[in-house]
């Protein structure tokens, strides 16, 4: 199966980074376009991926066309390519343009989903909030989902929440950053060398993440866990409850949808 990317920016290229990788394809299976030449054949060039002249070419040599230029570009990139386009299993990973708008872009009957995936996709462990609503046949969404689950989670959301998840999975790396900061700096302050906090906090990120995720167990649970009576963990945790430690995430969360 061969993925095409119309534009191949960062997400673009965290995407084809982590398909290749995760050995979900070979590098000769990914080809891509934009609109500076020279800029796409340095970000290909180096694992090997085929670099065409025109969207057009993407187009005819993907079996998934996956549309990553930004939200207010997709209508113009998309709109000469609708014939091309039909026979295609159409990914988007435009922030905010959904079933309905490919449904007006595209030729009726095109097999088209909306995503919206984080830019932990590079490293294999993303997420994909995809928009329940789509054209995809049953065997189409199947071989999208095979495709996609090397990179990350594929979690189908109702349409009005994918705005909403793109915010959660998509500004959540930045949060969960200036926490592995804080949290080394804090462990600088006490005397770990800096290297070893950052790689110490961030698999300690990963390692909780991944707890939660097999054995679905409630948050608090995990947090009373290793909390024992009258220990040190406790001590820690009421201090940041103290300083609104989960009151300022929400707050974060809430500004970001005031400003949507
Ligand atoms: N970055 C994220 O964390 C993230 C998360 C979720 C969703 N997304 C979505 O991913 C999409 C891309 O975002 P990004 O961060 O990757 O943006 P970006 O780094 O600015 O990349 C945009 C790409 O589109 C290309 N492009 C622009 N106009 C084009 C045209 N007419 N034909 C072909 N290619 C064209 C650009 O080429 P040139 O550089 O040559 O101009 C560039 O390769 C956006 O819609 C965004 O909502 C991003």
């Amino acid at each position: 199966m061969n993925i095409g990317f119309i534009g191949f920016g960062n997400m673009g290229q965290g995407l084809a980074r982590g398909l290749l990788r995760t050995g979900a394809v070979s590098a000769t299976q990914i080809g891509a376009s934009a609109r500076d030449r020279a800029k796409l054949q340095r970000n290909t060039e180096p694992y090997g991926f085929r670099a065409f002249d025109s969207s057009a070419d993407t187009v005819r040599f993907a079996d998934v066309v996956i549309v990553a230029v930004k939200p207010y570009q997709v209508e113009a990139v998309v709109a000469p390519l609708r014939e091309l386009l039909a026979s295609k299993i159409v990914v988007s990973v435009a922030a905010g343009v959904t079933f309905d708008d490919y449904e007006r872009m595209l030729a009726p009957g095109t097999a088209h989903l909306s995503t919206v995936p984080n830019t932990p996709v590079a490293v294999g462990e993303g997420i994909i909030a995809c928009e329940r609503r789509h054209s995809l046949s049953a065997t189409q969404w199947q071989a999208f989902e095979e495709l996609f689950s090397h990179v990350g989670l594929v979690l189908p959301v109702d349409t009005p929440l994918l705005g909403l998840a793109g915010t959660i999975c998509g500004c959540g790396p930045a949060f969960v950053a200036m926490f592995i900061e804080a949290l080394a700096d804090a462990g600088v302050k006490h005397g770990l060398a800096r290297a070893d906090a950052y790689r110490m906090v961030s698999q300690m990120i990963v390692g909780t993440g991944r707890l939660q995720l097999e054995t679905g167990e409630h948050p608090g649970v995990m947090k009373d866990a290793v909390c024992s009576p009258g220990g040190t963990t406790i001590v820690g945790v009421a201090e940041l409850e103290r300083k609104g430690f989960r009151g300022a995430v929400i707050d974060a969360i809430d500004a970001i949808q005031r400003k949507k």
